[in-house]
């Protein structure tokens, strides 16, 4: 079906040159954000992917067979469920840049069962929403300075985001970490809470009134990494086969990116 779709919308022809603008994907290295970064590099950007597992060098060496050997890609271990940490590398990230484009939070744990991520903060919650949102906060100075630069388009930060979010739990206020860590709640609950928590948080980006876009999209239901681990069943196994690749969702999200600015 993909090939058919290929043909007839050709999403490869829809990004343009990305000459001197540079990116960070947060969890760039696989699935969806690996195609991301892919688009970018074959469009000339420079691509900083921030990743936990040791998939950068994989993706990097990927990316280089296509698109050469001097492009410009790199990969900076972060665990984002270890607010310390991101802290430490994301603020000398920072310091060692001198513009951001584009900030996409593609970095994801996938529906699973309640457990901790490193600060003890229920690991959706803490590496889906407030390790990313926390990962803008500490370059939002730097998305800032790059959108007061002449004849440069508004920085984006775009968020990957999922149609699970009616998933979460009715009454969610996000009040107390008590409330964050109710174990009691399923793994579509959780992650459905994770995703609220993105949509909601583009308003909280916004009142600042900079010239810089915040959105969130849901790329629809992509055949990636995360699909991979769930295959457990017939009905996995059928939703792996019947879904579409990573390269095609990515177009949703690239789009999104760098499609013309819309007014929020
Ligand atoms: N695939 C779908 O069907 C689908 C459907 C709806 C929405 N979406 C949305 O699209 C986005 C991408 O999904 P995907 O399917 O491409 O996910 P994926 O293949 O599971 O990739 C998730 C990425 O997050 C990184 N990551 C996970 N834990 C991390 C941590 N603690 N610190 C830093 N990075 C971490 C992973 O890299 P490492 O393992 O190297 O850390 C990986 O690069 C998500 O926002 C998801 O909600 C996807």
């Amino acid at each position: 079906m993909q090939s058919v779709l290929h043909t007839v919308v050709h999403p490869e022809k829809e990004i343009h040159d990305l000459d001197g603008r540079v990116v960070i994907m947060l969890g760039g290295a696989v699935g969806i954000g690996f195609e991301i970064s892919r688009a970018f590099v074959l469009n000339k950007a420079r691509v900083i992917m921030v990743n936990h597992d040791e998939h950068g060098q994989y993706a990097i060496d990927k990316i280089k067979k296509e698109t050469g050997e001097y492009s410009e890609i790199e990969w900076i271990p972060c665990n984002l469920g270890n607010l310390k940490e991101a802290k430490e590398i994301l603020s000398n990230l920072r310091d060692r840049e001198e513009r951001l484009d584009l900030l996409i939070c593609s970095a994801d744990m996938d529906i699973n069962q309640f457990g901790e991520d490193t600060d003890s903060i229920d690991r959706h919650f803490g590496i889906n929403w407030l390790g990313q949102f926390y990962t803008c906060n500490l370059l939002y100075p730097l998305l800032r300075n790059t959108s007061q630069k002449a004849d440069t388009p508004a920085p984006r930060i775009v968020w990957g985001s999922s149609q699970m979010h009616y998933n979460a739990p009715s009454g969610v206020h996000f009040a107390s970490l008590d409330e964050i860590n109710n174990s009691g709640r399923s793994s579509a609950e959780l992650y459905g809470r994770s995703k609220l928590a993105i949509i909601l948080g583009e308003r909280v980006i916004q009142p600042n009134k900079d010239n810089i876009y915040a959105l969130s999209v849901h790329p629809g239901t992509a055949n990636a990494a995360m699909k991979q681990q769930c295959k457990d069943s017939v009905l996995d196994q059928c939703l792996i086969h019947l879904t579409m690749s990573a390269p095609w969702h990515s177009r949703a999200v690239r789009l999104s990116e760098l499609g013309p600015a819309m007014s929020t």
